[in-house]
């Protein structure tokens, strides 16, 4: 039988890096593989070349067994790693971008537009407002908007490349719902994805890239997770990484007292000590990031007190709080993080600059050097050296970039939000590790996750959000993942 979707043969190099080699890959009809490898493997590379966007240097594709013209075809769709979204419009306009129905062929008909596009989310089952202006939305409406538009146009072959990275469990579910009413005998799905327990549930067959190369595809039904990752990384993977002991009698280093904000938050009281990693668990819009930007000053208090180290102190904005020796990894690394155009060197050693100062002041261009190339090398960053600019690096290798920053800033309290979204399982572990190390040498983190087996294993003590409220705290001891559900969804209506 012939394969609905193949690539042979396929080359794509880039300045300095030869993204992809000799590559193989086969989507069955009626199936849903999943496509897995580190950090800069050169998935999207190929994916790109799939949907026409880059043109690759050697290779074949066919549909159905005919040869297929990418860069012509419309039968392959594609959402998108990084959002490709116009922040100032509709979701409706962000939709039906260039298609928009038109009034005597000439003026963009926009209540017929969103009522075609209401009647598309009504199918997907997206509770998303055709009117809503993109930039308003959380990142994971935003992420509902690319994949209406990906589905409105009726391809075969739909890839989602990393689709979940922003979804919290429930948001995930309704994901691979429509995942399966797209599959059937004349269309399939390639799934990106790095959170490794997702794969089981979702795809019918895996396939391993590693450095650009083929390197099996398996049915997931006979695929244990330890042989897959030792396929992606090529060596056996330590994940022994458990939290560091934390002693009662340290001192705290923040502490918030009955804190609310206008928009969300409601009378939220909490300490974090030194040396301790405190989780903060809850579901899409609990206000966990909410809470990350009050306490940093993105977002105005309304009332309720904040102190550092028994002092109480106002923060007005991020740089009062990095001036207190408070770090935000912020959950949104495109609009609040990266800098495109700048090298490595300079985004990570950007915020550690206060640091890396001569005494002249002048930026010591040697010491953000070496600062950058100590994080490339323990971050295992993929890039040809740290003067490439970040718009070049894969997407994984990008948010590496943004958490290698935090480290290498000397802050007593990190607040990381969404740490490991969108990074490999390899350097999933790194992360870990540098976090224990922070948290053994006495500083403090406060780690917000929608991943409840990285809470779990990481924090000392866990506490659960939901409607902008605290509904629990949890000891390492006590948490688990029933528990955390149970109270992350208690009171949701109140
Ligand atoms: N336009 C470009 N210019 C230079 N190098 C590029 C470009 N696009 C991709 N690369 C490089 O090609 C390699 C493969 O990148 P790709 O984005 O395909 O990785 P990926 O498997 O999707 O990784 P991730 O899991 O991080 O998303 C990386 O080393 C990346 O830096
Ligand atoms: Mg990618």
């Amino acid at each position: 039988m012939t394969s609905l979707l193949e690539a042979d043969g396929v080359s794509k190099g880039f300045p300095g890096v030869q993204a992809l080699s000799d590559m193989h890959l086969e989507l069955r009809h009626n199936e849903v593989l999943a496509l897995v490898g580190e950090n800069g493997a050169g998935k999207s590379t190929l994916m790109k070349l799939l949907t026409g966007a880059l043109a690759p240097d050697a290779g074949h594709f066919r549909l159905d067994g005919e040869a297929l013209d990418p860069h012509r075809s419309r039968d392959i769709s594609i959402i998108h790693q990084e959002f490709n979204l116009m922040p100032d419009l509709t979701v409706a306009q962000n939709v039906y971008i260039g298609r928009e129905p038109r009034t005597l062929g000439m003026f963009v008909n926009e209540r017929r537009l969103n009522e075609r596009t209401g009647q598309l989310l009504d199918r997907l089952g997206l509770p998303l407002d055709p009117r809503a202006l993109v930039k308003d939305l959380t990142v994971a409406r935003q992420q509902m908007v690319e994949i209406a538009k990906a589905l409105s146009h009726d391809a075969r072959v739909l890839i989602m490349d990393e689709p979940t990275a922003a979804l919290n469990d429930a948001e995930v579910e309704v994901l691979h719902g429509l995942i399966r009413r797209f599959t059937g005998p004349d269309s399939g799905v390639i799934y990106i994805s790095h959170r490794m327990e997702e794969l089981k549930r979702v795809s019918d067959r895996i396939t391993v890239i590693r450095d650009g190369r083929f390197v099996g595809t398996v049915a997931t039904a006979e695929a244990e997770l330890p042989q897959i990752i030792s396929m992606m990384v090529g060596r056996e993977l330590n994940t022994g990484a458990t939290p560091v002991n934390v002693r009662e009698d340290r001192p705290p280093v923040l502490r918030i007292d009955h804190l609310s904000t206008k928009s969300l938050l409601r009378d939220i009281s909490f300490e974090v000590r030194e040396g301790e990693i405190l989780g903060v668990a809850g579901l899409m819009g609990a206000g966990r990031t909410e809470l990350a930007r009050a306490i940093v000053g993105a977002d105005p208090v309304s009332a309720g007190t904040i102190s550092v180290r028994g002092r109480t102190v106002r923060i007005k904005n991020p740089a009062r709080a990095a001036a207190l020796r408070i770090g935000y990894l912020s959950e949104d690394r495109k609009q609040f993080g990266l800098l495109l155009d700048q090298s490595v060197a300079a985004n990570i050693a950007i915020s550690a600059l206060g640091q890396k100062l001569s005494r002249a002041g002048f930026v010591d261009d040697t010491k953000v050097r070496i600062t950058a190339e100590d994080a490339v090398r323990t971050l295992k960053i993929k890039t040809p050296g740290v003067r490439q600019e970040a718009r070049y690096l894969s997407g994984g290798n990008q948010q590496k970039v943004v958490v290698a920053r935090w480290l290498a800033k000397e802050c007593d309290l990190l607040i990381v939000d969404e740490p490991t979204r969108g990074i490999d399982v390899g350097a999933k572990e790194e992360i870990y590790q540098l976090l224990n190390d922070l948290a053994a040498q006495g500083r403090s983190i406060v780690m917000i996750s929608s991943e409840l087996p990285e809470i779990l294993r990481m924090a000392h003590r866990v506490l659960v959000m939901s409607g902008g409220r605290l509904r629990g705290e949890l000891s390492a001891a006590e948490a688990t993942q029933e528990r955390i559900m149970h109270l992350a969804t208690s009171g949701a209506t109140g």
